[in-house]
């Protein structure tokens, strides 16, 4: 077993542990038609993207400050800078750029716990904006419009880790027209807008990869979810938590033997991942959570409960193909809707979860791995191309309000 685990881990090392622990017992399979094709797609020669170069303290400063940032779900921001740096898609010669990128770290600010506090972000972004406005000509060209920003917090560029003050806050003016890169996804709301690039929230490769079990392990447990069902912390009330959703799950199925539920995190608990069905992903405080990540990397079929939520690279990932989507309010009857899931149906489900190309587009692996996640923000990046004439501003013309929005956020950073 030992031994099993380590040539596993070794296979990783080499990039493609996945394809090859996908073994005759689990047949992957692969869907024809866009969806599954996009996410195969190379951007290199697609798009050629200049990367600023600002000072320190936008980005390695804050990092080594700490060094926690580099572990957390938001860590995208600082790992998707490192693989531009060294990626063929980079130009230095920001004539010939399509896309513009700012490395800055806004969400890299931890409390002790652990919880990232947007609070100094929009100060942080309005200075790196002013920066590279003033000795750049490019953002004038279109405030903005060919710029892309990574701001994976909670609720984006709302810069709020409240739903309603984000939601009063909206997002940042100054990135009105820019692309926005995040992890925050659901549809009529305020902090996502048109356009944006919905991505995963970033989950250890190294220490999921270091949990494989072997891939005919069966699967015996039927429903899968350990996390809160309350948040007594934040909320005295009992916890109004999640809309409720996740209440509703405890109280309904807490008895049931078909749930394994409960708020213990084992250190099993990604091994019993590879060993469920079912993996619930109910929303907590944004609409998603790692857990959507580590399941589709487990080959357990995620039970995504979350009204509206936009997933990630939705669309180049056949969400409805592998997953399980359950409105809110039906969260009491889940029982009956899994059970009466015909069995071929949870069987091509696992097959398509099996395919490595859905696993990788997951993950933001070091090295980087074709497909992985920071391809794939590069191929969303890439379809948007050519950029409309509309988005060059003719002579002058100024669009955004620089001294719009909270007082706050106007002190300089
Ligand atoms: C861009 O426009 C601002 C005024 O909105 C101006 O202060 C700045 O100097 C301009 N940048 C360049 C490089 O001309
Ligand atoms: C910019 O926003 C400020 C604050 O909301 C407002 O007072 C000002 O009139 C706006 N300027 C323009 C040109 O719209």
């Amino acid at each position: 077993m030992r031994i099993c685990m380590w040539v596993l881990a070794l296979l990783f090392v080499f990039g493609f542990a996945w394809e090859v622990g996908a073994d005759q017992n689990v047949p992957t399979e692969r869907i024809s038609g866009s969806a599954g094709d996009v996410l195969e797609d190379d951007p290199t020669g697609r798009l050629k993207v200049y990367v600023y170069e600002l000072p320190n303290k936008y980005n390695k400063k804050i990092l080594q400050k700490d060094p926690r940032c580099l572990n957390h779900m938001f860590a995208a921001e600082i790992f998707m800078h490192r693989f531009l740096l060294s990626s063929p898609v980079r130009t230095f010669n920001p004539e010939e750029a399509d896309w513009f990128y700012t490395p800055i770290y806004t969400t890299c600010d931890l409390t002790p716990t652990g919880l990232p506090l947007p609070f100094k972000s929009p100060r942080m972004m309005r200075s790196a904006i002013q920066l590279i406005s003033t000795n750049w000509p490019y953002w004038n060209r279109t405030e903005g419009a060919d710029h892309f920003f990574v701001v994976p917090h909670d609720f984006g560029a709302c810069f709020h880790y409240q739903e309603e003050k984000a939601i009063e806050r909206g997002i940042l003016p100054l990135l009105q027209r820019a692309t926005l890169v995040q992890t925050f996804g659901q549809r009529n709301h305020v902090c996502l807008k048109e356009g944006s690039i919905t991505i995963p929230p970033y989950a250890p490769p190294q220490k999921m990869q270091a949990h494989l079990i072997p891939q005919e392990t069966p699967r015996s447990i039927f429903v899968y979810f350990r996390g809160l069902f309350y948040d007594i912390n934040n909320d005295p009330e009992g916890g109004y938590y999640a809309r409720g959703a996740r209440a509703a799950v405890w109280e309904n199925f807490k008895n049931n033997p078909l749930f394994d539920i409960s708020t213990d995190h084992p250190t099993t608990y990604y091994e019993d991942m590879q060993r469920s069905i079912f993996c619930l992903c109910p929303l907590g405080w944004a609409p998603w959570s790692p857990r959507l990540v580590e399941a589709v990397v487990f080959g357990c079929i995620p039970v995504i409960i979350a009204d509206d939520i936009v997933l990630p690279f939705a669309d180049a990932i056949p969400w409805e193909e592998i997953g399980v989507f359950l409105a809110e309010e039906d969260v009491p009857n889940l029982d009956t809707i899994l059970t009466s899931i015909p069995p071929e149906v949870i069987l091509r489900k696992q097959r398509l979860l099996a395919n490595p190309s859905m696993k990788w587009a997951m993950m933001f692996p070091q090295p980087a791995q074709p497909g992985d996640a920071f391809h794939q923000i590069l191929n969303g990046l890439a379809r948007k191309l050519p950029h409309a004439q509309s988005v060059y501003l003719k002579g002058g013309q100024k669009i955004l309000n620089w001294t719009e929005g909270p007082v706050g956020d106007l002190k300089p950073w």
